[in-house]
């Protein structure tokens, strides 16, 4: 499954502490879009879709989300909850989005511009599209 959680260096004094994302150094490609979702929702879920193209990597800056991701063999539940970790996620994955407090601020960084004709929005489609990639 191209998904995996990146832990990065966190550089600590008695001030606090400081995370430097650098593209194609500590992250695997170079950023075009950032955006994140705050105010959240505990009752609904968010993403619901798979991308045929884009690369992202979501970072949860503060309070604490779970993301399923499914890649239509198998299904993965990662937890974020620490500005220190991103799960990078890479080809037609479907993700799901639960946040876990109101207060939780999820930044996503992406390798491309926003295009909704990236988007794969139906589930059955995005079963269609990787049976075609495994045949
Ligand atoms: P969507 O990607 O469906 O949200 P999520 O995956 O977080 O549930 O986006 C919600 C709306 O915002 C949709 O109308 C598209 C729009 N949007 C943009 O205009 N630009 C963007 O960069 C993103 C991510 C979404």
């Amino acid at each position: 499954m191209n998904t995996s959680k990146l832990t990065f260096n966190v550089i600590s004094d008695e001030r606090g502490r400081l995370v430097s994302l650098e593209n194609n150094k500590n992250i695997p490609f170079a950023i075009e879009r950032i955006y994140y979702l705050y105010d959240s929702n505990t009752e609904q879920d968010r993403g619901m879709h798979a991308h045929r193209k884009l690369k992202q990597l979501l970072i949860c800056m503060s309070g604490s989300c779970e993301i399923e991701i499914d890649d239509a063999s198998e299904r993965r539940l990662y937890k974020l909850d620490s500005p220190s970790e991103g799960l990078f996620i890479d080809g037609v994955i479907w993700r799901e989005i639960k946040f876990l407090t109101e207060e939780t601020v999820l930044v996503v960084l992406a390798d491309r511009e926003y295009d909704e004709e990236d988007y794969i929005r139906d589930y059955e489609e995005f079963l269609k599209i990787k049976k075609n990639e495994i045949s």
